[in-house]
């Protein structure tokens, strides 16, 4: 069977665990897929490090490589904003399917994005956008989509998770366990995206257009970060039997005159250790999502790191290949009803 070439965009966390289990899954892999998934080269900054596989699989010239004939997807983990955002609009305008863990773009651009995925009938898929390994994303658009969702709240930045728990289970410093947290390969290039909350605030938007079928960007979401909580707050928090989350919420409201709005926010709270969110320690994540039909479900798993990250990002890639394969296109998007966003006074 003719192969399915993919490249894949950036080496770094992620990439090198994408790249790890494409060449040494590769026959599973063609199994699963129906053809040979093929490893047309990596994009990365710096040719000369040494990455542990075939250098000739390596380049710096990012949009050569989108743009050669022999590549059908393109799987971007460089992160941040542009060339990123170029590179999937030009994969896309040539037919090709991507598949992106690029939070911070898709909080952005989704619409852009997505249009253009539409146009050229190519897929656009995003599962590790939004809490690493766990299937979110997904059961949101597809398994949710004829339910009514009301409610969506998590823990959805693992860096921030991982401090907290820290802090309170051990006591760490919260400085340490930061610079931990970017040697676990957890934390964003600029970790400020994960400690003022902008991280999370990009995967609710994420979160929010999908369980709302609407388009919600970052600007959209009340934002506060974890970067003024101290060893004192944590404390204070444990003598009310309460321990301190970064948590997203998303949320159905009425307006006054009782027609639907959705409220977005991102914000460290005081969670009873009752509540099931308490328990949710380290880089791990949660995301509760209640639906009017389906009532309360809860995913749960490792929301950061590379390799769950990469499960994510297969998982994507081998249902676009299948796609490709089938000559079929994935879902889109549902996100038409254009709700509109509560001003933050309102909820
Ligand atoms: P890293 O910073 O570890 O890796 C980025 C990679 O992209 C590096 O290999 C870098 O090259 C390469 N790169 C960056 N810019 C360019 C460019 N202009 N041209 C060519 N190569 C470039 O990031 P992560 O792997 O941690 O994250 C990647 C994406 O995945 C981000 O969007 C992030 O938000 C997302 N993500 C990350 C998770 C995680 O736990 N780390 C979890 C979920 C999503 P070089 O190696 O030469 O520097
Ligand atoms: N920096 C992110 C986090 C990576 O800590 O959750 C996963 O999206």
């Amino acid at each position: 069977d003719k192969p399915i070439g993919v490249a894949v965009l950036g080496m770094g966390n992620v990439g090198s665990e994408v790249v790890r289990i494409l060449l040494d899954h590769a026959t599973d892999l063609t199994a699963r897929v129906g053809a040979p998934l093929v490893l047309r080269g990596v994009a990365v900054r710096d040719i000369g490090k040494d990455r542990g596989i075939d250098p000739d699989l390596l380049t710096t010239d990012v949009r050569a490589l989108v743009a050669r004939d022999d590549v059908d997807l393109v799987v971007e983990v460089l992160g941040g904003i542009e060339p990123a955002r170029e590179l999937i609009l030009a994969a896309l305008n040539a037919g090709k399917s991507v598949v992106t863990a690029n939070k911070a773009l898709l909080a952005e651009y989704t619409g852009e994005l997505a249009d253009a995925a539409e146009s050229h009938r190519a897929d656009l898929y995003f599962e590790a956008a939004v809490a690493g390994a766990i299937p979110v994303v997904r059961p949101l658009m597809q398994s949710l989509a004829g339910d009514r969702v009301n409610r969506v709240i998590g823990i959805v930045n693992g860096t921030t998770n991982f401090i907290l728990s820290a802090m309170d289970e051990t006591g760490a410093d919260y400085a340490d366990t930061l610079a931990e947290a970017g040697r676990l390969g957890y934390a964003e290039a600029d970790p400020t995206a994960d400690v003022e909350g902008f991280d999370a605030a990009a995967k609710a938007a994420i979160l929010a257009s999908l369980a709302f079928h609407t388009r919600v960007t970052s600007a959209d979401v009340h934002r506060e970060g974890i970067s003024s909580i101290t060893a004192a707050d944590i404390a204070t928090a444990r003598a009310f039997d309460c321990t301190v989350k970064l948590l997203a919420l998303c949320e159905r409201v009425s307006d006054d005159d009782g027609n639907d709005r959705i409220s977005v926010r991102v914000y460290p709270s005081l969670v009873p250790l009752s509540h099931p969110l308490a328990s949710v320690s380290g880089a791990f994540n949660a995301v509760v999502v209640e639906a009017e039909a389906a009532g309360r479900l809860m995913f749960y798993g490792q929301g950061a790191g590379g390799a769950p990250t990469a499960s994510a990002v297969m998982g994507d890639l081998v249902m676009a290949a299948r796609n490709k394969f089938y000559g079929g296109r994935g879902p889109g998007e549902s996100t038409y009803a254009k709700l509109p966003v509560a001003p933050m006074g309102d909820t």
